[in-house]
């Protein structure tokens, strides 16, 4: 059973479907789903039992479990440290997640919607953590599960999907190609297309990150966050748990959200920097050594620019060069991260030019393990 209150909303057209039966993207723009959902007050949750996995956070969820029913699809994943770094800045260790990404919190998701609907197969396409991700979690679920990746893909990556028993595509080209191959495939009837960009529940996962800051800040925020920004689903399940959290009358300020982006693949950094609210033309896509955020045409671009601009923040761009010295300086401090990981500490740590925070107060997520990548 699905929760009566969740169904799926164009934010572009307001195309409506219910979330049993709903095309993988809107049938007349084709772009990405909101969801319609209410999420309740996560409140209780700081005296509530330390469940370790990301359903503590239920009353917040579109697929809370129901009482006598299946426990969710979990590998306990959530709960990760926040550690202090240099003047007010602090990182969350998101790649202490059980597949060593973030995306785990969106995939937990993705897995426990799929075994309700009980496809024929799962395909997901991803330049890496989100296709280890959904390929964990549909192992975990019991699900059978095709990953479409670019053949540039990290071969640790790869080598990690395949581990978990999924079906392994690799697609010539770029990542824009692959994502092109998975759209194709998810039309054929059967499948439940995985997608972390176009699937909204993804994001009510990746919420999930922000929460966690909320409750082990004692009910409080940062004055900003600083986000890496590819397809913009950690930076956009953050703006989400922002506005319920502001529903619920749990806080009182917002954050400023600090979008990061490579140098070498901005378009939307390029976007708000001529205060467009959409792309503008084609980016190429150049080589950049933070694979995870070199996007080209992020589908819910419009959403992330806006959200950005409501919340007072900016985007930063940062070099290869600054990325792999960022690297190499986490590495020196203990942490171990892979270069799109490193890339907000590279926009707004000790090689970071001026103050780009202006002193305020900031969490960063350590979103990749350094083990799937190696050195750059
Ligand atoms: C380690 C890491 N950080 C950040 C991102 C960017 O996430 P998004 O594309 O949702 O903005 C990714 C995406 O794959 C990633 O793997």
């Amino acid at each position: 059973m699905l929760e009566p209150l969740s169904g799926y909303r164009c934010p572009v057209d307001g195309t409506r479907a219910p979330a049993e039966s709903a095309p993988w993207c809107c049938p007349h723009c084709r772009g990405p789903w909101d969801l319609d959902f209410n999420a309740g007050s996560v409140r209780a949750v700081r005296s509530g039992p330390q469940v370790p996995s990301l359903w503590r956070y239920a009353a917040a969820l579109p697929l809370r479990p129901a009482k006598g029913t299946t426990p969710a699809v979990s590998l306990g994943e959530g709960g990760t440290p926040i550690v202090p770094m240099i003047r007010g800045i602090s990182a969350k260790l998101d790649f202490l997640m059980p597949t060593l990404s973030f995306k785990d919190r969106g995939a937990v998701m993705l897995a426990e919607l799929a075994r309700r609907l009980s496809p024929q197969r799962v395909i997901a396409d991803s330049s890496g953590n989100a296709g280890t991700a959904v390929a964990a979690y549909c192992a975990r679920a019991g699900l059978p599960c095709e990953i479409f990746v670019p053949e540039a893909v990290t071969a640790k990556k790869t080598e990690q999907i395949r581990a978990h028993g999924a079906a392994l595509k690799v697609v010539p080209g770029d990542r824009e190609a692959t994502a092109r191959a998975a759209r194709t495939a998810a039309d054929t009837p059967g499948t439940f297309y995985a997608s972390h960009v176009f699937n909204p529940y993804f994001l009510h996962g990746t919420k999930t990150y922000l929460y966690e800051i909320w409750e082990s800040l004692g009910g409080r925020l940062p004055q900003a966050l600083v986000l890496p920004v590819g397809n913009g689903t950690l930076l956009l399940g953050a703006a989400l748990a922002i506005a319920e959290l502001h529903a619920h009358r749990l806080i009182d300020t917002s954050p400023a959200l600090i979008a990061v982006q490579s140098a070498a693949v901005a378009p939307l950094a390029h976007a708000h920097r001529l205060d467009a609210s959409e792309l503008l033309g084609e980016t190429a896509a150049a080589p950049t050594l933070a694979e995870g955020i070199a996007i080209t045409r992020p589908p819910r671009a419009r959403q992330i620019l806006a959200s950005v601009r409501e919340s007072g923040g900016t985007f930063l761009t940062v070099s290869e060069e600054r990325i792999a010295a960022a690297q190499l300086d986490l590495a020196a401090r203990g942490l171990f991260v892979e270069p799109t990981a490193a890339a907000c500490w590279a926009a707004v740590g000790p090689g970071a030019p001026d103050d780009p925070l202006d002193g305020r107060s900031a969490v960063l997520p350590l979103c990749g393990a350094g083990a799937k990548t190696g050195l750059a």
